[in-house]
């Protein structure tokens, strides 16, 4: 069976998590590649919220194989703590979770290297607080403390003093505490036992079981629009996102992709700042967000909202080489007389040929809308694809015209159950049997 990636294709939180979850009966193993515990990925397993921040959506499931890649930067504390809340309720997590040796670690100084940015800076990112961007700033310079580095404390002493020396300059600068290198290598050996047994290396592992014939989910965190290099910088995540992460974040050939699957809101939501040409700063915005329930899975802050925009979704598929959506929530516009959809962007005066690259052309962009019926039926609730009303297939064939991609899947609400799988689509390419099992 095919080795598929489930990747965000707007600013985050187009419902991965439900959908990894979803379809992880479908797989052997499943593979986060990229970010941190910025990522909140919730799930329902029969009325219970379940958020996952580092650990894939796939551990839910028993026998299979959940991998953290090299391109994640690692909290221990966030992940010890994640692990024990998952073992209390039952989940077990033993061999079949592996972090990669060249996973980079989020150190105490990352957090507060942040904290003082994000304070003083005249350009707040709104980040998640979490200590990623100056974990990743660490890696790119190469002082960053891997999580392999774990396994050897003479290594991770001399690296910890040469980074708490350098950070202490910064911190004492700006007047805060000096950090003391003792306590912080003190800390990071206990966090060496208890982690041990987890590092390993993932590359080679994730090879060897393709080689066995074993079939990978990649789980994508963030989305798109916060890549790194194509995202709206600086208004991003520190990682690669796209479809390219998975290679570099887990150390793969591309030959070991076989498809790409878009999740896709049914509308636009971003947490934190940055340019949001169809945010809907009027009454619909809130509506969205009550609807919805746009409040991050990871900090809790109220989400912007807005309308569905085929500029930006356009852009990120063809970054991504989606071949397949997955759309998410449309049950939220149930009721809705008309939707808006966004088709185009103007500036001064002229139709843009695609998603503009420069900030300042894109904070000037104005959507040029198409509306469309909403539907009198409800989505929420339905099981089968011929249930849905016409004027929602409607909208879904102008989407796939517009995004010349396949809607594969359709959520219709937050448990695994309220999910419609086309299985004229998907057959032929994981196995759909297993994964209606557990529906
Ligand atoms: P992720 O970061 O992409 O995994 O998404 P989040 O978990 O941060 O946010 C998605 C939210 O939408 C979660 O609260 C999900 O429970 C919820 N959700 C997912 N799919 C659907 C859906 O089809 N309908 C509704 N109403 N909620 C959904
Ligand atoms: P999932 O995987 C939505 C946003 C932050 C901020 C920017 C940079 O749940 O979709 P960071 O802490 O990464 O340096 O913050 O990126 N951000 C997310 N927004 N969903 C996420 O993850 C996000 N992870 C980071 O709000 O704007
Ligand atoms: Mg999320």
């Amino acid at each position: 069976m095919s080795n598929i990636a489930v990747l965000g294709t707007q600013w985050g939180d187009e419902g991965k998590g439900k959908l990894t979850d979803l379809l992880t009966p479908a797989f052997d193993i499943v593979a986060r590649f990229q970010g941190g515990h910025n990522a909140g990925h919730t799930v329902y397993v029969k009325g219970q919220k379940i958020i996952l921040h580092l650990i894939p959506s796939g551990i839910l499931h028993p026998n299979k194989l959940c991998l953290i890649g090299n391109g994640l930067v690692i909290n221990p504390q966030a992940f010890l703590d994640e692990k024990a809340t998952l073992e209390k309720i039952g989940v077990q997590i033993g061999d079949n979770l592996a972090i990669s040796t060249n996973a980079h670690m989020i150190l105490p100084y990352h957090t507060q290297v942040e904290s003082l940015r994000e304070e003083n800076s005249r350009r707040k990112i709104g980040t998640t607080s979490r200590g990623i961007g100056p974990a990743y700033v660490d890696k790119v310079g190469r002082q960053g403390i891997k999580a392999g580095d774990l396994l050897n404390l003479s290594v991770l002493r001399d690296k910890i003093e040469l980074n708490v020396e350098e950070k202490n300059i910064y911190l004492g600068y700006h007047g805060r505490a000096l950090l003391d290198a003792q306590k912080v290598f003190d800390e990071y050996v206990e966090y060496a036992s208890l982690l041990r047994d987890h590092i390993k290396d993932v590359s080679f592992l994730l090879h060897q079981e393709i080689k066995a014939g074993k079939s990978v989910l990649f789980e994508g965190a963030q989305g798109a629009l916060l890549d790194i290099d194509h995202g709206t910088y600086p208004y991003v995540t520190s990682s690669n996102s796209t479809v390219g992460g998975i290679c570099s974040g887990l150390g793969i050939g591309a030959d070991k992709i076989d498809e790409v699957w878009g999740v896709v809101k049914a509308y636009t939501t971003r947490v934190g700042k940055g340019p949001f040409p169809t945010e809907a700063l009027d009454e619909w915005g809130e509506y969205l967000r009550k609807q919805g329930q746009e409040f991050g899975a990871t900090t809790g802050r109220p989400r912007r909202c807005g309308w569905f925009d085929t500029v930006l979704m356009e852009y990120s598929c063809r970054l991504n080489g989606v071949k397949k959506i997955l759309l998410t929530k449309s049950d939220v516009l149930d009721g809705l007389k008309e939707i808006k959809v966004c088709i185009g962007y103007e500036y001064k005066g002229a139709r843009l040929p695609s998603f503009p690259l420069e900030s300042w052309i894109l904070d000037e962009a104005k959507p040029v809308y198409k509306t469309v019926k909403g539907w009198h039926q409800k989505v929420s609730g339905s099981r089968e694809f011929s249930e849905l009303p016409q004027e929602f297939r409607d909208y879904l064939h102008l989407i796939e015209d517009l995004l010349e991609a396949e809607v594969a899947l359709i959520s219709t609400g937050v448990d695994r159950s309220e999910t419609i799988l086309r299985e004229d689509v998907l057959r032929g390419l994981i196995d759909l049997d297993k994964v209606k099992a557990e529906l």
